[in-house]
């Protein structure tokens, strides 16, 4: 493990960022080839993503390096998924006044990228930092600050700062160029809210295949509408006595290839707990079955493999008795090409070679590596940490106040949250995708 920079390094550690690293600095030990460790700003590797701003400041925004040049790349490709994200869409979330306008600074000419960096830029519009005033010198109960002024000494108090959800922008601003070259590799990712507070949907009143249309005009992100009638009543009641709820967001990444993810720490499925849980809010990440396959049997969890053949009744299910034939199994490799045309018919088919399963526990990854059925993530969002009714909070004088939060704020995340959470799926899925791509000699020829 790399040791902590003495106060003279870390000088000379940032001056790097301007590629100007003279040679006596090596003398500290800095030769140009550290990574940027120092702020966590960043994620991925090859298509790596930083997001920067403040929630009061100018703007928002990320800078995406390692696109390939040669996408088509437009404002309204990625204005669509903020316009899923933006405040103010109806009396479920915060009223605070947003365009979330995207403009592309860089790395796109003539409607293509370039493969140089991507510049997003979201203004800032509707601040009101007057709301914050009476934060300067208290912690809020649930939120960031403690943490922040431990840390660094001092905290931009206005709406939380880098821990406000408008961090959030810059993620799904990059997450909207992951998803077109997924997409154009036949590779979709969806999220929707899956429950609020005790409110679950009931998955036999929607069709998974086609969620996007049952989401169509939900206020809550709900396919079930049955369930969406009951979350409103449910938030409601905790409005009225000025209070939040918290949600379940579940994703799932549909015509995924077998082969994605690193074996030992980048596995698909740590990235992905990485990439979801660095999201404000989210307090468990379940892959699969996730807690569930703790109470379960390795009878009962183990998915078993199944032919083609097997499913031409389109019941999905396999016969009892009738053996799993993996004499396919040679062929599941990554990157051939996609067979998508049936995928809505069986959610546990695997991309490729005829082969299914008969469930998919495992939700899509074995060994930290993708099985090429559908990859489902499940993220606990919890309830809103800014509550009208009166708190405890610790102040910077080491005693306990009394706290009124006043200000704006969303009665309920998981809604504005779900494509967030399609977005870092996104991201990691691409950029796991393109670190596969030289995992083997033959994939090297040109
Ligand atoms: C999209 C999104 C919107 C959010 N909106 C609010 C909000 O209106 N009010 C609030 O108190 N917290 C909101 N949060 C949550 C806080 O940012 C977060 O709970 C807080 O920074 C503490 O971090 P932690 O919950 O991850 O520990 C939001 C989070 C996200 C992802």
């Amino acid at each position: 493990m790399r040791q902590p920079l003495k106060k003279t390094q870390k000088m000379f550690y940032f001056s790097r960022q301007y590629d100007t690293i003279p040679k006596n600095y090596k003398k500290y030990g800095i030769d140009g080839n550290e990574e940027n460790e120092m702020a966590g700003s960043t994620f991925g590797e090859l298509f790596r993503v930083t997001t920067w701003g403040e929630s009061h400041g100018k703007a928002v925004g990320a800078v995406v390096d390692g696109c390939p040049a040669g996408l088509e790349l437009s404002e309204e490709d990625i204005q669509r998924y903020l316009d899923r994200r933006k405040p103010g869409q109806n009396r479920y979330t915060t009223k605070r006044s947003e365009s979330d306008t995207v403009r592309i600074l860089s790395g796109v000419f003539e409607g293509k990228t370039t493969g140089t960096p991507i510049s997003l830029l979201v203004p800032n519009e509707d601040q009101h930092s007057k709301d914050y005033s009476n934060l300067k010198d208290v912690y809020r109960p649930g939120h960031a600050d403690l943490g922040f002024d431990a840390k660094y000494g001092f905290r931009d108090y206005r709406g939380g700062g880098r821990s406000s959800g408008r961090e959030t922008i810059g993620r799904v601003a990059a997450g909207a160029v992951a998803a077109k070259i997924l997409q154009n590799m036949g590779i979709r990712v969806q999220a929707y809210v899956a429950s609020v507070g005790p409110v679950d949907c009931d998955p036999s009143h929607y069709d998974e295949v086609n969620l996007a249309e049952y989401l169509d005009g939900s206020r809550l992100q709900m396919p079930d509408r049955e369930a969406e009638a009951r979350a409103e009543a449910y938030l409601e009641e905790c409005m009225k006595d000025g209070d939040s709820s918290g949600g379940i967001v579940e994703c799932i990444v549909t015509g995924m290839p077998a082969g994605i993810g690193e074996p030992v720490f980048d596995k698909l499925d740590a990235l992905l707990g990485q990439a979801i849980f660095s999201i404000g809010a989210v307090k468990g990440v379940e892959i699969g079955d996730g807690f569930a396959a703790a109470r379960a049997r390795g009878s009962q969890n183990n998915d078993q493999y199944g032919r083609n053949s097997m499913y031409a009744d389109n019941s999905g299910e396999v016969t009892a008795g009738e053996s799993a034939d993996n004499d396919n199994y040679d062929d599941i490799t990554a990157g051939e090409s996609a067979d998508n045309d049936k995928s809505g018919e069986h959610t546990h088919k695997l991309r490729e070679g005829g082969i299914y399963k008969n469930s998919n526990h495992a939700g899509g990854i074995l060994g930290g590596i993708s099985d090429g059925s559908d990859i489902r993530i499940r993220a606990a969002f919890k309830p809103t940490p800014s509550i009208s009714p009166l708190q405890h909070a610790l102040g910077r004088d080491g005693r306990v106040h009394d706290l009124e939060i006043k200000g704006r704020h969303d009665p309920l995340i998981a809604p504005r949250a779900a494509v967030v959470v399609e977005c870092m799926t996104a991201i990691t899925v691409l950029d796991l995708l393109m670190r596969n791509m030289n995992s083997r000699m033959d994939s090297l020829s040109f």
